[in-house]
């Protein structure tokens, strides 16, 4: 097992009807902005259960930050709680929306232009406002993890940032807001949390056993209630293991003495940025294709995963460990994902040339759990996907 330091602060409290604890989680003297998305909380009765929780406390309401949040939106924010000197964020939203807070907490009192901190990935250690959040998408883990993506508009850059002072306070986690979420989105979260686990998974054995055990239950969790929860969002059992497995996958915890690759997720942003699929997509477009061309270095990972999570029987490695991408691929599909670039931009055949040169231009040549992931490896994955 590899050295490691675990801290994380937030308070997470889950469960039905939790929402009504916010009048305590919420500290008295708070000025809170609200910061929300498009507006779907005022059709699922999120916003009247979160107003009702904060009578009587001072609230300003800012919503419109979109999917893939944007810095551009979201320094609109920033300027809003400078001008009326506000004290404390509340996100009401998914990844974005939570994503979205973070960014907005360490921007309002940043040294110099906030731009930077996406540009130039500066971690943020203090100097923050303090947020909570009441999620309404199990999906990414930003609810109980300091990391947050932000795409700069202009320039078509979906850069990531993070930092020890960007855990939420609190974050509330009722499963039953998952009833209001089409079933796209529902397909989106669990692709998303089955990818963070491999992301910290399917690297090389590290004699991590406690780890592997974690990652492999969040994962067979997750194949259990995938499929069943986007038909029956309404079955509390299949809600609350869904989201506790989304909360589990990115808090840090599997991370913890192992190595991890996330390479998936660097080309996965690069497609978003450029094409605007959803963020969960572009991981099932990528993941399979990573794990393929970088098989001779993954293979012992995939055949265990193949042998605990898929029941594949054999010893010879290569070939479970072949079966064991195979049976991502159909679990990705039998949860609604296309794998096919091509089937999302009819402009696919310029986007390997398009993220090499960018990953080069950002210094980004040595990636993955060995460092051995390299621009022209990026290429051959980004072209096996079209
Ligand atoms: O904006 P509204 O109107 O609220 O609608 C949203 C949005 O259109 C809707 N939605 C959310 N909760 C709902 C609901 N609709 C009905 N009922 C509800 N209860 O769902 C749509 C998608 O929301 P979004 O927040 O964008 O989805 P998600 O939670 O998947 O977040 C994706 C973002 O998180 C980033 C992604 O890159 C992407 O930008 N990630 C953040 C991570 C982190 N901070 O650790 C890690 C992830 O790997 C990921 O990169
Ligand atoms: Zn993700």
């Amino acid at each position: 097992m590899l050295n490691f330091e675990f801290y994380n602060p937030t308070n997470l409290v889950f469960g039905k009807g939790q929402i009504a604890k916010l009048k305590d989680l919420v500290p008295a003297n708070a000025r809170i902005i609200l910061l929300y998305g498009g507006g779907s909380i005022f059709k699922n009765g999120i916003y009247e259960q979160v107003t009702d929780a904060l009578k009587g406390f001072d609230i300003t309401e800012f919503g419109g930050i979109e999917p893939n949040p944007h810095f551009e939106t979201l320094m609109k924010a920033v300027t809003l709680i400078r001008e009326k000197d506000l004290n404390f964020i509340l996100a009401v939203g998914g990844g974005s929306v939570i994503d979205g807070a973070k960014f907005v907490s360490a921007a309002v009192k940043f040294d110099g232009n906030p731009i930077d901190i996406l540009q130039k990935h500066i971690r943020i250690k203090d100097n923050v406002i303090p947020f909570g959040s009441v999620l309404t998408l199990p999906a990414t883990g930003s609810e109980m993890n300091s990391g947050s993506v932000v795409t700069i508009k202009a320039t078509h850059e979906k850069l990531s940032f993070g930092g020890p002072a960007l855990f939420p306070q609190f974050s509330i986690c009722d499963p039953t807001v998952i009833t209001s979420l089409p079933k796209r989105q529902l397909q989106n979260g669990v692709i998303d949390a089955y990818t963070h686990v491999l992301e910290q998974y399917l690297t090389y054995p590290a004699g991590a056993y406690l780890q592997d055990r974690f990652a492999e239950s969040i994962l067979q969790t997750l194949v259990e209630v995938g499929p069943a929860v986007v038909d029956n969002p309404d079955d509390y059992t299949l809600a609350s293991n869904f989201m506790w497995s989304c909360t589990m996958a990115l808090n840090g915890l599997i991370q913890k003495g192992v190595p991890t690759d996330w390479v998936t997720h660097m080309i996965g942003h690069e497609l978003t940025a450029l094409y605007d699929i959803d963020h969960a997509r572009t991981l099932a477009i990528i993941g399979p294709n990573l794990y393929k061309v970088m098989f001779e270095t993954k293979k012992e990972k995939l055949a265990q995963y193949g042998k605990r999570v898929w029941n594949i029987q054999g010893d010879d490695i290569d070939t479970v460990a072949k079966q064991a991408i195979d049976a991502t691929i159909s679990f990705f599909d039998k949860m609604g994902m296309n794998m096919k670039l091509s089937s999302y931009t009819t402009e696919y055949a310029k986007t390997a040339d398009f993220i090499e040169k960018r990953f080069i231009e950002r210094g980004w040549t040595t990636m993955g759990e060995r460092k051995n992931i390299t621009p022209d490896k990026v290429r051959q994955i980004v072209e096996l996907s079209y």
